[in-house]
């Protein structure tokens, strides 16, 4: 066991079953509209996903697939650069955007290095996690010199998956008997960020993971990942750690956090983490869609009753992922923030 770092090491229960299991995949679901196809299955599909799985991959998604194409080619051109280039855009405590190689989920190393950038930038966020500090601070994005092109590629992508954002998130709101722009006005000044995952071989992958298990605590969240394979999903039946299969040109898209308190848990945000290998580096493009700093979080008036009162208190998105982010940098001695601090019980 030498060769890993004890920070990387999971704890027996959270350490994978590396044997390949045949079982039942989520749902693939087509997004093209044509006289054929009436939105209201589409509609009920993306229902039924959201409901059973918390996950689900999408095909005809309308974001170019050469741009898919490039944007695995400028992540592998970034990461392969010599670690003193990749430094020159290290994110820290004052600036979270840029390139970073110790990430902890749960407070365990995750066996990965990433960059994120903001979709809007800059973006405001509270400058404190303390409720009653409302001084803002301001994020920006940090943008490498190199390879040629990653920033052009990066944004171009980002403003293709936004619009697929939009479009999934009307579907949703359709689903949940909502009109289709129900959720629109939350993401005015969105916090939403683009991450390139860079997994390298792992000598240990018995023992390490590329993610720890966690949930997303946007309200929605599309990844672009590549052939390797290694996104788990914990399955909502069972418990069964089931691997999202890579489907090629199909964008893997899950509901998070804030659809799981909207929708008063109509629909819920499912655990997933990665496994790696010890042959090939894997990578994904994650876009997590997350509303505007000052949104209060909370289930939608026109979805709860006195037969199903809310389920959540409200909470400030802002305040929320400043204390989540502050787990990133430091391995606390406490479980970190989750929405679940706000059930109302
Ligand atoms: C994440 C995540 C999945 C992947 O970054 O939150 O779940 O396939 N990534 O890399
Ligand atoms: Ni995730």
């Amino acid at each position: 066991m030498g060769e890993v770092d004890q920070a990387f090491i999971q704890s027996i229960e959270h350490r994978p079953n590396l044997d390949t299991i045949e079982i039942e995949g989520i749902p693939l679901i087509d997004l093209s509209l044509s006289h054929t196809i009436d939105i209201n299955v589409l509609v009920s599909k993306i229902g039924t996903a959201c409901k059973n799985w918390g996950f689900f991959q999408v095909i005809n998604h309308g974001v170019p697939l050469e741009l898919l194409e490039k944007i695995k080619v400028a992540a592998k051109a970034f990461f392969d650069q010599p670690m003193e280039e990749k430094r020159k855009v290290k994110r820290d405590e004052v600036n979270p955007m840029g390139y970073y190689e110790s990430e902890h989920t749960k407070n365990v190393r995750d066996w990965k290095e990433v960059f994120d950038f903001l979709i809007k930038d800059p973006s405001f966020l509270p400058a404190s996690p303390e409720l009653e500090d409302d001084e803002m601070r301001t994020l920006s994005n940090q943008w490498p010199e190199n390879p040629p092109q990653f920033r052009e590629v990066c944004q171009e992508y980002a403003r293709e998956v936004e619009k697929l954002g939009y479009k999934l998130l009307e579907l949703i709101s359709l689903s949940l008997g909502l009109p289709s722009n129900r959720f629109n006005g939350y993401f005015e000044d969105q916090l939403s960020r683009m991450r390139l995952n860079h997994y390298p071989p792992c000598p240990c992958p018995e023992l390490a993971l590329g993610v720890g298990r966690h949930k997303d605590a946007g309200a929605l969240t599309i990844v672009a990942q590549d052939d390797v394979g290694g996104l788990q999903v914990k399955r909502k039946s069972d418990g069964v750690w089931v691997p999202v299969k890579p489907t090629s040109n199909a964008l893997v898209i899950n509901v998070g956090d804030i659809i799981q308190v909207w929708s008063n848990e109509a629909y819920e945000s499912v655990e997933h983490r990665v496994v790696v290998n010890s042959e090939r580096e894997r990578f994904s493009i994650p876009i997590f869609f997350f509303p505007s700093h000052y949104v209060m979080v909370k289930p939608l008036e026109e979805l709860v009753n006195e037969g199903n009162p809310p389920k959540y208190k409200p909470y400030n998105f802002g305040k929320f992922n400043v204390t989540r982010n502050r787990s990133n940098y430091k391995k606390l001695e406490v479980q970190n923030i989750q929405i679940s601090d706000f059930k109302i019980i």
